[in-house]
């Protein structure tokens, strides 16, 4: 009997999968049958590591260089997967930063770098994607949907955050174009959904979990009283890659241990 959260046969394409939460999916869709573009924009050697790994698990996986902000290196990125594989049929549009500055002290320059890949190159690879999806066409035996994109979005996307102007409304655009983008495309059997992770132990915020001091500061705005880990989002986007969430669509999934619950109302507020 076939398994309803198989990605046999599927194709994932996970952009900034040379780290973090991105190497976490990258791994867990391959775990799951797919095989995996890992994609990244400076990091040869994790990229590497990453495609090493799933190999030597039994995957398929190859690592390619685009930055995703770039409309011609995404395109790139594209041709090369379909050329090797050929067909996309998951995007985890997951590539993202901080650039972090109070108002008054952030450059124009801080403001479009952020906006430019976390808004705009989900933008850039969710249109390749979808062309894709339209031309391959739909294939029963691999899944129902003709195509599913998941977005990383962030807990910053409802909750805003003093000093990260730049993220917060790069993450409320990802929400908004998720939401869009899945109303345009449902009726061309198109899923899109997002992640929303809370704090999740990777590079981007090492500095809130790498003492004991900070881990428990951290641990103050999660009342599951857990850091994340990339595989806790690993498995969320298996779940939305696969047939098993067939009738979900335009969901923003929350997985952050309670963090949105507003902890601080915990105690009468
Ligand atoms: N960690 C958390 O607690 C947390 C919480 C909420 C949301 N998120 C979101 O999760 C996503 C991944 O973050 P992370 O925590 O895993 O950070 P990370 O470990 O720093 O990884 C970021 C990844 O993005 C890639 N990247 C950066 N700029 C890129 C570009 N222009 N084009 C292509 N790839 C690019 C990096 O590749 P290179 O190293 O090769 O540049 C790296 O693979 C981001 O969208 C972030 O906003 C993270």
């Amino acid at each position: 009997m076939s398994q309803i959260n198989s990605l046999e046969g599927q194709v994932a394409l996970v952009t900034g999968s040379s780290s973090g939460i991105g190497a976490g999916v990258a791994l867990a869709l391959a775990q799951a049958g797919a095989k995996v573009v890992v994609n990244y924009a400076h990091s040869t050697k994790g990229a590497e590591k990453i495609v090493s790994k799933i190999v030597s698990l039994g995957g398929e996986a190859i690592a390619v260089q685009a930055d995703v902000s770039q409309e011609e290196q995404v395109k790139a990125m594209f041709h090369k997967a379909i050329t090797t594989y050929e067909t996309v049929d998951i995007l985890v549009n997951n590539a993202g930063l901080q650039k972090d500055f109070s108002l008054v002290d952030m450059s124009l320059e801080a403001w479009n770098k952020v906006i430019g890949i976390n808004l705009t190159g989900q933008f850039l690879c969710a249109r390749e994607a979808v062309k894709e999806f339209i031309r391959r066409g739909i294939v029963p035996e691999r899944s129902s949907a003709l195509g599913k994109i998941i977005c990383m979005s962030s807990v910053h996307e409802t909750i805003p955050w003093a000093g990260h102007c730049n993220y917060a409304a790069s993450k409320g655009g990802v929400m908004m174009l998720m939401k869009s983008m899945a109303q345009e495309l449902a009726p061309q059997k198109i899923r899109v959904n997002s992640i929303a992770p809370g704090a999740i132990k990777t590079p981007i915020n090492k500095e809130a979990w790498d003492t004991p001091e900070a881990e428990e500061k951290l641990l103050e705005l999660i009342p599951y009283k857990r850091v994340g880990e990339p595989d806790d989002i690993g498995k969320a986007a298996v779940w939305l890659a696969s047939d098993a969430s067939d009738y979900v669509n335009g969901l923003t999934l929350f997985v952050d241990g309670g963090m949105t619950l507003y902890p601080g109302f915990a105690g009468n507020g």
